[in-house]
């Protein structure tokens, strides 16, 4: 036999020996809190607690996560500090972009890869850089009041100490920088910040945040379930697919399954009263089709698509709203409005009578002085049901950054697949929106 031969016969006899010792040392990898709302490199913080056999916390592994950006590059890798109590292990994070992650954590030695739910993250804060600008000059504004106020108090002293001359330029001073101030003062009229827009976050169901940490807490490591991916762990728990939950049952069991069958292989995964509740929902066939038939009739909606090539702003905005990477512009001179590139207002304020969105449109010509109750109607009807909506209160606005606006204001009676035309003048404009339940 060839020495090179006789090398990989003892590899692959190692390797093949190995192999069942390394299965019968698993690890189960649970992230304690699925991350609220992540934005492109803000720093977040993970917990993970690692059981060997599922059971016990385990120290002195290598806890790597590794992200992947959904558009492709370069893999980010992060290692685990030992967090405090054993088996603990926490993980600062940085998404450098906004969309759509992918991201698995491993315990070396250990061999599963456990591989966590889909990520969105959000794009920076765009109001970070503007927000501040409007403050100041809020602030400088209030200063010169607050100076020129100071200034004319100074007069009045000096006048009284009998230094007139003196007293009387301080006074005039002080009441033209007064003037000047107030002759400053921004318009009062309604504005509309990026802050204002919805954003693309999409409201998720108890079924999907169960789902989401069916993968995170470890689930998948023991149980399978045939709506996520499976898991490389051991499915020592059964098959959670066509489980029917007898939801006081399952609620004692997440809690501590040992209080309730002791004994049990599964382990008690610190659970809390939400997270429960969302992992019930996500095992109960019905709030699964409930959540199935939504996002369905969310992908059969066609909303509007970000025009190619893109619409000039109206005339008067700044580059404000164009750089905002989670809207665009829609329409031409005559009469547009900027829209979501997701498509969905979600988070809309409701009631009885429905769901409430405000909306500004932009007429070149139309001034927020002179036109104070423009008369722009919209109509909208539903694509997925029968209701309708009608609305003609639209009223002026004025913002610095984005000139004079026609603001409506409107309740939607029912969320789902909205066409909604706008007419003012002689122009309309039609766009599909989703409005999220
Ligand atoms: C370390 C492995 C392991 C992990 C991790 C695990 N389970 Fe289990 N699970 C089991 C085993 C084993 C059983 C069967 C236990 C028994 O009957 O004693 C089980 C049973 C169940 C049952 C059925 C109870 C019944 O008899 O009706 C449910 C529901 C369940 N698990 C949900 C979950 C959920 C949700 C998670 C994640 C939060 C989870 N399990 C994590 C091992 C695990």
């Amino acid at each position: 036999m060839k020495k090179k031969t006789f090398y990989i016969l003892i590899t692959t006899l190692l390797l093949l020996l190995a192999a069942p010792a390394l299965a019968g040392n698993w690890v189960v990898i649970t992230l304690q809190e699925l991350p609220p709302e992540i934005r492109a490199g803000e720093p977040v913080s993970l917990e993970f607690v690692v059981r060997q056999h599922g059971v016990s916390p385990i120290d002195g592994v290598n806890l790597v996560v590794r992200a992947e950006h959904g558009a492709g590059g370069d893999a980010l890798e992060w290692v685990g500090e030992p967090g405090g109590q054993t088996g603990h292990y926490l993980v600062e994070a940085v998404f450098p972009e906004a969309g759509d992650w992918t991201w698995q954590v491993t315990a070396a030695p250990f061999p599963q890869v456990t591989t966590l739910p889909a990520l969105r993250v959000q794009p920076a804060l765009v109001e970070a850089e503007t927000a501040p600008a409007g403050r100041t000059t809020t602030i400088y504004i209030q200063a010169l009041q607050v100076g020129s106020v100071a200034l004319l108090g100074i007069a009045a002293a000096l006048a009284l100490a009998r230094r007139r001359r003196l007293g009387l330029a301080l006074a005039v001073a002080g009441a033209l920088l007064l003037l000047s101030a107030f002759a400053f003062e921004p318009a009062p009229a309604e504005s509309v910040t990026p802050a204002d827009q919805p954003e693309p976050v999409e409201t998720r169901s108890p079924a999907e945040v169960g789902a989401d940490l069916f993968l995170a807490k470890g689930c998948v490591g023991c149980h399978r379930h045939n709506a996520l991916p499976q898991g490389d762990g051991l499915s020592i728990g059964p098959n959670l697919t066509r489980y029917e939950p007898d939801p006081d049952f399952v609620r004692a069991w997440l809690r501590d399954p040992a209080a309730v069958r002791p004994g049990t292989e599964m382990p008690n995964l610190e659970l809390d009263d939400a997270e429960i509740e969302a992992l019930l929902a996500f095992l109960s066939q019905e709030e699964q089709q409930k959540t199935a038939a939504a996002s369905a009739g969310r992908e059969a909606c066609p909303v509007t698509q970000p025009p190619s090539p893109p619409h000039q702003p109206p005339a008067g905005t700044t580059d404000l709203l164009r750089e905002d990477p989670r809207s665009f512009w829609y329409g031409g001179p005559a009469l547009s409005t900027s829209l979501l590139e997701s498509g969905v207002w979600h988070s809309l304020p409701h009631d009885e009578h429905g769901y409430t969105q405000k909306q500004p449109f932009w007429s070149e010509g139309y001034n927020w002085r002179e036109e104070q109750d423009p008369d722009l109607l919209l109509t909208g009807r539903r694509l997925d049901g029968d209701e309708t909506m009608t609305d003609d209160g639209a009223s002026n606005a004025y913002h610095p950054d984005y000139g004079s606006m026609i603001m409506t204001g409107f309740v939607l009676p029912t969320a789902g697949c909205w066409e909604i035309t706008a007419s003012y003048n002689d122009a309309t404009l039609t766009y599909v929106v989703w409005v999220q339940p």
